[in-house]
């Protein structure tokens, strides 16, 4: 059998899977995300690994085939900085993707022409690069101490393989990458204060990172050698769970944040355009995509203050509707793609005394999709051509949504059977690779489709006419904000 981990923002899911890659069972487990001051976003490692232990210890509870363990793989949320001492002890908590304490320093790093150049995207306020920079301007002592800094996942494997070793996908996310080279780069790290020795040494996602700590193994009743591979960032690893990794394939992901994802043959950088440029979990293969921040974080926002639960909210809207005259930017936490703008915040434009919360509700939607129709426009400014785009995430289960989204995009939506498909399954196929347990194309394979949505093509103008007007809307309340 074999184990995928994903490591995400609110919880930890632990997927077991046979010999073939089918799902055997999953556990997971909760926690928190601390925010002791605006624009703070933290975590404790050790929860980590107690959800860890805790889910593999619901596993083997259940299912005797754990025992027969020979592979995991590990997908992290990414960006994190996960700052250890010269004895491996966590210096502080985690700085997870969504804390933008450090923008500052992000833009000083991305006005330096050698960021873009060399890791193909702007040095986001969330990655990893400028969070070192800030620990060395606010807290000079622990910066002082700093050994190592590991990724989420990189932080797993240690603690699984007693080896600092990190995959590729993941690396993409700290601005210290070579994307193309697929090396970390020793000018940026110097650019930072930084040196490679702070690095975990790099290897492909399916590839071997290292076997599983000999004490660990007992401990899980485990008989034969584990192999843990390189793991992924959440994005590529869930791109390996859908079998998005060839030129046309790609997925929406409707979770706190919203992703457009396309993967491609080859490297193409298109910094400008506010995409994410990013090694892909396996040799050779890249990806792209365009992250928004607030996508189901703003239908739950609106949820909050009206008092009522978003499945409740998107429950009842009837067939889908020509956009009205409300319009939302979806702009609660600032914005990635296409703006790179951290300090803008969301709008709600068009109100009148008629106006109800179904209306609300609808603008919420069509402003979360006109965003990934930004992000869909930058893709194919680049060349990207993603004729096939699978839907994903807690958010996909509005139909209503994703009609939206497909009329907004102008692009066919597949829904994947109910089942396993997301970073958890991608992990375990990463596991699977690693261990010798199949090639990459045989494993890597897209789920059984249950549903194709397809744009409105009576309503495609309508939305055409209001995405223009979204896109207009944005420099208007940058200016008065
Ligand atoms: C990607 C990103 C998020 C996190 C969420 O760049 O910041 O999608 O990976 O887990």
């Amino acid at each position: 059998s074999y184990l995928g981990i994903d490591l995400g923002t609110s919880g930890l899911r632990a997927l077991l899977v046979d010999d073939q890659g089918q799902p055997l069972g999953a556990a997971e487990r909760q926690y928190g995300v601390a925010n002791p001051h605006p624009g703070w976003s933290e975590q404790d490692p050790a929860d980590w690994i107690r959800a860890f232990q805790g889910a593999v210890a619901d596993l083997r509870a259940a299912h005797p085939e754990f025992a027969a363990l020979r592979g995991i793989g590990v997908a992290g949320h990414m960006h994190g900085a996960t700052v250890l001492d010269a004895d491996d002890q966590v210096l502080r908590p985690c700085i997870l993707w969504n804390d933008t304490r450090s923008h500052r320093q992000a833009a000083a790093l991305d006005a330096d022409p050698r960021f873009r150049d060399l890791t193909g995207t702007i040095v986001f306020p969330g990655f990893t690069a400028p969070k070192l920079v800030w620990m060395a301007d606010e807290e000079p002592d622990l910066f002082a101490r700093a050994a190592r800094v590991l990724l989420p996942a990189a932080y797993l494997n240690l603690w699984l393989t007693g080896e600092a070793v990190g995959d590729l996908s993941d690396a993409s996310g700290t601005s210290w990458l070579d994307t193309g080279a697929r090396d970390w780069s020793d000018d940026l790290l110097a650019a930072t204060g930084m040196r490679r020795a702070q690095m975990p040494r790099l290897v492909e996602g399916a590839a071997e990172a290292g076997r599983l700590r000999a004490s660990l193994a007992a401990e899980w009743g485990v008989t034969g050698p584990v192999t843990v591979a390189g793991g992924a960032g959440d994005n590529a690893a869930a791109a390996c769970g859908i079998g998005a990794m060839a030129e046309g394939a790609g997925f929406v992901s409707l979770g706190t944040s919203g992703v457009l994802l396309a993967a491609r043959d080859g490297y193409a950088p298109a910094p400008d355009t506010a995409l994410h440029n990013f090694c892909h979990a396996v040799p050779g293969r890249w990806y792209q995509m365009g992250v928004m921040l607030a996508a189901t974080d703003s239908l739950n926002w609106l949820g909050r203050i009206t008092g009522t639960s978003p499945a409740a909210l998107t429950s009842d809207l009837g067939p889908l509707r020509a956009p009205g005259a409300v319009r939302f930017l979806p702009y609660l936490s600032g914005e990635r793609t296409p703006h790179n703008d951290p300090a803008i915040r969301g709008s709600l434009t068009g109100l009148a005394s008629a106006t109800d919360s179904s209306d609300l509700t609808r603008a919420v939607l069509e402003g979360v999709a006109f965003g990934l129709a930004d992000s869909l426009a930058a893709l194919q400014a680049t060349g990207a051509r993603p004729d096939h785009l699978m839907a994903i995430g807690g958010g996909a289960r509005s139909q209503y949504w994703l009609q939206v989204i497909a009329t907004a995009l102008d692009v066919t939506l597949t829904l994947p059977a109910d089942g396993e498909f997301g970073a958890a399954l991608g992990a375990a196929r990463l596991g699977m690779v690693a261990a010798g347990g199949g090639s990459v194309d045989d494993i890597m394979t897209a789920p059984d489709i249950t549903a194709e949505i397809a744009p409105d093509p009576a309503l495609r103008d309508a939305f055409a006419k209001a995405l223009a007007g979204f896109r207009t809307a944005y420099p208007a309340i940058r200016a008065v904000q």
